[in-house]
Order: structure tokens, then C-alpha cells, then sequence
């Protein structure tokens, strides 16, 4: 376990990712050079045709190389590595089970993010309950050369047999395993735990002491440290295979949702910016996620071969710029610019000292919680295997899992047996386990998407366990983010209902954040109502279930919630249509807004302020950067805000938000008739003042759209039955009375009045079919 590392690489979109993630497959020779193509991991048709991240991609690969803690290897190290990894017999098993317990009630009473003194006195209070005899701080001397040089006070002594060490550190590394090995064998002790409340989970380490035979001689009575300094080995350091499991990430924000599930499932993360971008938003919001999760975080400026380019005349202003983006990355991690790596992902410049320290900097994952033998596994993605079934993608937190055994989700309390198990090369490689430490996948047979829920933890037993799996704990899991955009998909063909809703659910098992529920449309028919955590989101969405899932979709307009006050009480409502006309008041959702930008731009950005109903603005300078903060309506940011925004910073400024509360708002609904029939899935909600012009926009965009017909079509926009917008389509003209020669009036006025009246049978069944192309056509304008 010492020697494995999972880590993410996380940064704003396109700031070279997947490029990086290339450059350590072919480092680690994880893919073999006749296949190895550009942003490998980016597996979907559609992220290779967009050339975007839209999932995030595990990726388990083995490396073998010298880092600097392999040149300070000692035998020290390796003996106590082969220790820590043989302890299987569970020394004090009964004992370390109450203290375990005790610890875990601390947890969960106290919760995380204390001082260390706080924990060790609800500790004491704890081992007194459960009636454990200790001894807390007490001396045990520190000799070097027979010579007393000092104290070691554990913080306690449980039965006289086991030394507890409480920490509160981020994370345990080597480091701090390795000095409470140094005391503990010196010592009569055999076995060590050392306690970390760290700030996302306690931890427990084992750390046992089998070298007590071939001690020096101890006093039984006064255990003694020895404090020799570890020898350095004599033989050359020896390579190291390391475990590295990379997961690539997205970086639009519609995703962070698929960034946040990876985190939560590794230990470290690679925070990458493009050298001649600088820090963005998503950089911003993607390493305030890796914080908040606790992981160690490394900083890398990326594209440094720009600079070099002759393209680039002004190489000097060019070295300052990087040397700023350099800065200011160190300033948002907190830690030197001397410890910011300068790669380039194309070329592989400094890629390699990148990965070396992955190894030396990130820590490897921490031991099995757990006494029992069961494994207890977070599922933190899944998909859909035509052959397989479901396929969840796992990182092992405790014990192991094996080909073979029983399985137990938690959440949707489903048993089934293993079939296969693996990981990720990236394809799918089986294994015969899966342990403490592993990110891989596994397969049980199981076919329902119901029966799956991401942030579910895996049990994985044999059979005389069954019982003990219901006493067990889950994993924290994820909280299901909140969508702030929904739109109505139905199938092309209304009989394909059933394949849509087929297809929608196995799309959702690798997109846990859509919601769905089941929508039926006069027109259209049966469809489904979903919702998106953004407009990306929703565009994605759709474009994966025509390409993937070869269903043909009509899409409504997608819109955001809002909270509308009828003399019933308060309703959250997303579509247009379900706007009750005599509502009392309506409130639009609100997201603080946070852009990012060079200071050059400012005042290209202003304009913005009243096109897009900004309020509340802050502008913060950062050296070179503004950051602009301020609030706006959900509704201007699902429309062209990231375009406009892109366009007059020159691609340079970017955002990112967060939802708050709603606020009132002067929304009306417009509704659109064709030949006087209200057309269903048109109808939209606008902003008041600006209703009769979007609606105008709107109904000349029908006439040109709408196909010309035996009849005429009148196409209106109405606010609260007031027409605020009409436009006329003609009809197609047919002389039906053209070959009648001469004055036969009353024949001619037959075949008019048949004409005439058979437009009007024509009209009354035409005005119910909006051709599909028009739907997508009126969407994408
Ligand atoms: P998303 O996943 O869509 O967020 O993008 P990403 O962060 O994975 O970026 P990706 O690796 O797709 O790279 C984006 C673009 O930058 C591509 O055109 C890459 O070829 C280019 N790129 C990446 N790294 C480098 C680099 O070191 N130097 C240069 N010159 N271009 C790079």
C-alpha cells in the first residue's frame, strides 16, 4: 500500500489535462506507442469530436523510477514497510477493536477539525467508559549510547501494551509513520497505533514492532527508545514500482460534480494552469474543492514551450509572464514558487519530475480502517456494458475484495456476487482482488440502474460475514447536487418513447447528477423532464443520447426553476406552460458570480453589467487579474453570458458561480399560437420589458422556419391573452379552377368552396404538427 498513489489532475478547461495525462501513459508505458493517440482517456466520440473532457477517467499505471525518497531509503524503511504489510494476524485484535471503537465515537461526536488536546481529553473520557486501563503522557526515556537523552511521552499506554499517538495533520506520510516505528522498536511494545483526526476522516495506522527479539537487551519494567539514526543503506538504492491511479477530470464547471466524486476518491491532486492564461475560475473553484477534501495539492504551470517559440518576439515580457503565473499559482496553494513545476504536456518537458513528485509528495493511501475482513469500497462512477451489465467504478477504503465474493450496497440494500473484478488500463483488466489502496471496477451481474446509486458504499463479504455487513458503517458518500436547468426531451418518433427512457437510464448511470422525471406533451407525446446543472450540461446531454444511444430527440427550451406564489402557497415551476395566469408573485434563482480576468479588460467588461443584470459588483485587483464579483439571475447565465464574456476579454476571462437565493422578478409567460392553437413546448418566460421584442424575434423566426401550406397561418405571441406579436405565412396558391374555360361561374365557385373548405380541414390537423427540424432549428437560435 506504501507504494501506491491516486491523484487527479484538476485545472480550468483546456488548460492541458488530458494532454499531461498522455505524456504519463507513455512516461509509465502504459499504453503501447503504436496505439498511444492525443487525449487518450478522452474516451467518448464526443469529447474527441469537441475536444472537451466531458467524463472524468481512471487510469491505473505502474511506474518504475528512482525518486529522492528511494536515494534515502534506508533498511529501516523496508524492514518497516514488509511489517506494516505483514500484519495480518491483527495483534491485539480485541483490544484495538474497543480502542477503534472509542476513537469512531469520538468522531462522530465531536466531528472533525478540533485540536489535538480536545480529542485526547474526549479520548480519556471514552477508554474510562469502556472500562480500557491506560496510562496517559507518561515518560519512557530516550537513550542514545546507554546515555539518557531525553523523553518520549506517547500520549497513551493502553493495557501497558499498546502506545497511542493522536495527531491532527492533514494527512500521515511516511514520515510520521516512520518516527513512531523508530520509537516503538526500541521498545518492549509491539504494537502502535497512531490516531489521526485529520480533516476529512480518522484515521487509524498499525504500526507493529516484531524486531523485539533481536533488540538490545530492555528492562521489562522501563521500556527504553533507541534513538540510533537510520543507517543508510550500503547497496545502491533500488528502483521502486509504484501504483500511480491518475483520474483525469473535466474542467467546464457544468461538470465539477464529476471533479468533486474523483476527489473524493484519491489522496492528492495536480493542479495544472496554462502558462499563458493564468489562473482561472475553474482553477479557482477546482482547487478550493481539492482543499476542502483535505488532499495535498501540487501546483504546475503547463504550455511552458509557448515561451520558446519564435512566435513569441518579446521573450523577456514572455519570462515575466510566466514567472507571475508561477507566483501567483504559489500564492493560492501556499507554499514557495521554487516548489511550482514547469512542464510542458506537448513537448513532456519536466513532466517526468512531475510524476516523481506524485510519488515523494503525495501521500499513499491510508491503512484498513476496519478489524473485520469485510471490504468497504465508495462507488464513485458507474456505466453500462451491453455484455456485463453495470460496471461501478470503486476505490477500496478497507480490507479487500475478491473475485467471487457476496456484495451488499448499502443504500439500495442489494446483494449479488462478484463476476469480475479489475482496473483500469484504461480498459477494463481483471484482477482476482481488489485491495485496501485500489481504485478499479467491479461487476455483479447486476442490470437495474435503479439498483445503483452513486456515493453508495460496496460491502464485499464471505458468506459467514452476512451478519456483520448491517453493523458496518458507510462511506460518506456525496450529497446529489441541485439542477438549475431543465428542459423536456421527446423522441423524434413518439412510439420510440420506450427507447428514450431505456437509453436516458443508462446515460444516467455514468451521469449521476441528471435528474428525470416522466413528462407527457399534447404534441410530442410522452417525453421526460430533466434536469442540468448547467447549459453545457444540457447540450452534452442531448448530443450523447442521439450519438451513444442513437435515439433521435426533440428538445424544449431549457429554462431555470422559479418560485411562484398562487393563492395555494409557494411552487417551484420550470416550464412555461405550467405559469398559472393569475399568480401573485414570482422569484428568479440568483448565483454569486465570480469573474476572472486580465485588469486590461475591465472595461470591455462593463457593458456587460446592464445586458446581463449584474448587481452588487465588487472588483478586487490581483496584481495583473481583476476579480470581479457580483450577482446575477440564473437565467442570464444559462444564455449567451460565457460567449460574450469570452468574446470581449479575447478568450482571457472566465467565471464561476455559485446558486444562492431567489429574488424577486418581473417575469412574464409568453405563449405561441399557430393558426390560433396554442403551440405546447413553446411557450417561454421572459423578462417583462423585454417580452414583445424577444417574442417578435421569435415569431419571425417561425414564419422563415414554418413551411408555406395549402393554407395561411397566422403566428402570434400572446402575453396573457394579449397578442403582443403576429406574423403571417400566405398561402401556397393552385388555381383549381384554372382548367375551366369560359363563364361557368357556379362550377368555379364549387371548386372554391371545395378548395377553400378542404384548407380548412387541412388547417385544423396541420396546426397540430410543428416539424421536428423547426423545434431544433428554434432552439438553436
Ligand atoms: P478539458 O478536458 O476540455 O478541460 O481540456 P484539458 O485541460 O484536458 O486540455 P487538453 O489536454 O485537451 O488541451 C487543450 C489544448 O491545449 C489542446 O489543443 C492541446 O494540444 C493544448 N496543449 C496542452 N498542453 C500543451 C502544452 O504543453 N503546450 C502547448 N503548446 N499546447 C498544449
Amino acid at each position: 500500500m506504501s507504494h501506491i498513489r491516486n491523484f487527479c489532475i484538476i485545472a480550468h478547461i483546456d488548460h492541458g489535462k488530458s494532454t499531461l495525462a498522455d505524456r504519463f501513459l507513455e512516461i509509465t508505458k502504459t499504453v503501447e506507442p503504436r496505439r498511444m493517440k492525443n487525449q487518450y482517456l478522452d474516451q467518448l466520440e464526443l469529447e474527441r469530436e469537441r475536444g472537451v473532457t466531458i467524463k472524468m477517467a481512471p487510469v491505473r499505471m505502474v511506474y518504475k523510477a528512482q525518486t529522492d525518497m528511494d536515494k534515502t531509503r534506508t533498511d529501516a524503511d523496508n524492514k518497516m514497510e514488509a511489517q506494516i504489510d505483514t500484519d495480518k494476524t491483527l495483534l491485539y485484535e480485541n483490544l484495538t477493536y474497543k480502542i477503534r471503537g472509542a476513537v469512531f465515537s469520538v468522531r462522530k461526536q465531536l466531528g472533525l477539525g478540533h485540536k489535538e488536546i480536545i480529542y485526547q481529553k474526549a479520548l480519556r473520557i471514552e477508554f474510562k467508559k469502556i472500562g480500557l486501563n491506560f496510562e496517559q503522557e507518561k515518560n519512557i526515556d530516550v537513550f542514545y549510547d546507554k546515555q539518557k537523552v531525553g523523553v518520549y511521552r506517547p500520549d497513551f499506554i493502553i493495557e501497558n501494551k499498546i502506545l497511542i499517538e493522536l495527531k491532527t495533520l492533514s494527512f500521515i506520510g511516511p514520515q510520521e509513520e516512520k518516527q513512531i516505528w523508530n520509537y516503538l522498536r526500541g521498545t518492549n511494545y509491539e504494537l502502535a497505533l497512531l490516531v489521526n483526526f485529520g480533516p476529512r476522516k480518522a484515521d487509524i495506522y498499525r504500526i507493529i514492532n516484531q524486531s523485539r527479539e533481536n533488540s538490545p537487551q530492555l528492562s521489562a519494567s522501563s521500556p527504553q527508545l533507541s534513538a540510533s539514526s537510520p543507517q543508510l543503506s550500503a547497496s545502491s538504492p533500488q528502483l521502486s514500482a509504484y501504483i500511480l491511479n491518475l483520474i483525469d477530470t473535466p474542467g467546464h464547471s457544468d461538470f465539477s460534480y464529476e471533479v468533486s466524486r474523483a476527489l473524493a476518491a484519491v489522496e492528492g491532486a495536480i493542479i495544472l494552469v496554462d502558462a499563458t492564461q493564468g489562473i482561472q475560475a475553474q482553477t479557482l473553484a477546482n482547487f478550493r474543492m481539492a482543499r476542502a477534501a483535505g488532499l495535498k495539492i501540487i501546483g504546475a504551470v503547463n504550455k511552458i514551450d509557448l515561451f520558446r517559440t519564435p512566435i513569441n518576439a518579446n521573450i523577456d515580457a514572455d519570462k515575466r509572464g510566466l514567472k507571475t503565473v508561477v507566483g501567483e499559482l504559489a500564492d493560492l496553494i501556499g507554499c514557495q514558487p521554487s516548489e511550482i513545476y514547469k512542464v510542458s504536456a506537448k513537448t513532456g518537458e519536466g513532466v517526468e519530475e512531475l510524476l516523481k513528485a506524485v510519488i515523494e509528495k503525495i501521500p499513499p493511501p491510508a491503512p484498513s480502517q476496519q478489524e473485520s475482513a469485510l471490504g468497504r469500497a465508495l462507488i464513485f462512477d458507474s456505466f453500462y456494458d451491453n455484455h456485463r451489465g453495470i460496471i461501478v467504478s470503486v476505490r477500496v477504503f478497507d480490507g479487500e475484495i475478491k473475485k467471487e465474493d457476496e456484495i451488499y450496497l448499502k443504500a439500495t440494500k442489494v446483494f449479488s456476487k462478484i463476476k469480475e473484478l479489475g482496473h483500469f488500463s484504461p480498459q477494463l483488466k481483471a484482477d482476482e482482488v481488489l485491495k485496501t489502496g485500489a481504485i478499479g471496477y467491479v461487476v455483479a451481474g447486476i442490470k437495474d440502474p435503479e439498483e445503483i446509486k452513486i456515493g453508495d458504499t460496496l460491502f464485499a463479504f464471505k458468506n459467514q460475514e452476512k451478519n456483520l455487513i448491517f453493523s458496518q458503517p458507510g462511506l460518506a458518500g456525496y450529497s446529489q447536487p441541485r439542477p438549475v436547468v431543465f428542459a423536456s426531451f421527446y423522441p423524434e418518433n413518439s412510439d420510440d418513447y420506450d427507447l428514450l427512457k431505456k437509453a436516458f437510464q443508462k446515460l444516467k448511470l455514468n451521469d449521476s447528477a441528471l435528474t428525470f422525471e416522466l413528462e407527457q406533451n399534447e404534441l410530442l407525446g410522452r417525453g421526460l423532464r430533466i434536469g442540468f446543472l448547467g447549459r453545457f450540461h444540457f447540450e452534452i446531454t442531448a448530443e450523447r443520447l442521439q450519438k451513444e444511444y442513437f435515439v433521435k430527440i426533440i428538445s424544449s427550451f431549457p429554462s431555470v426553476a422559479y418560485r411562484v406564489k398562487t393563492l395555494n402557497g409557494w411552487r417551484i415551476i420550470s416550464k412555461a406552460e405550467d405559469l398559472p395566469q393569475n399568480f401573485l408573485e414570482i422569484q428568479e434563482p440568483m448565483v454569486d458570480l465570480e469573474i476572472i480576468a486580465p485588469s486590461i479588460y475591465l472595461n470591455n467588461i462593463f457593458p456587460l453589467e446592464r445586458a446581463y443584470r449584474l448587481t452588487d459588483i465588487k472588483i478586487i485587483s490581483q496584481k495583473e487579474q481583476i476579480i470581479i464579483r457580483a450577482k446575477m439571475p440564473l437565467r442570464e447565465l444559462i444564455s449567451d453570458f460565457n460567449d460574450k464574456l469570452k468574446s470581449v476579454t479575447e478568450g482571457f476571462g472566465s467565471f464561476n458561480y455559485i446558486l444562492t437565493d431567489c429574488l424577486k422578478a418581473d417575469i412574464v409567460r409568453v405563449d405561441f399560437l399557430i393558426s390560433k392553437k396554442l403551440i405546447p413546448g413553446l411557450s417561454r418566460f421572459f423578462i417583462k420589458v423585454e417580452a414583445a421584442k424577444e417574442a417578435g424575434k421569435i415569431t419571425k423566426l417561425l414564419k422563415k422556419l414554418l413551411p408555406r401550406q395549402q393554407y395561411s397561418q397566422s403566428i402570434q405571441a400572446v402575453i396573457n391573452n394579449k397578442v403582443v406579436s403576429r406574423e403571417d405565412i400566405p398561402a401556397l396558391k393552385k388555381d383549381v379552377a384554372g382548367y375551366l374555360y369560359g363563364g361557368d361561374r357556379s362550377r368555379k365557385m364549387k371548386l372554391w368552396q371545395k378548395q377553400k373548405r378542404g384548407k380548412e380541414k387541412l388547417k385544423e390537423k396541420a396546426a397540430a404538427k410543428i416539424p421536428a427540424e423547426v423545434f431544433k432549428e428554434l432552439l438553436r437560435r
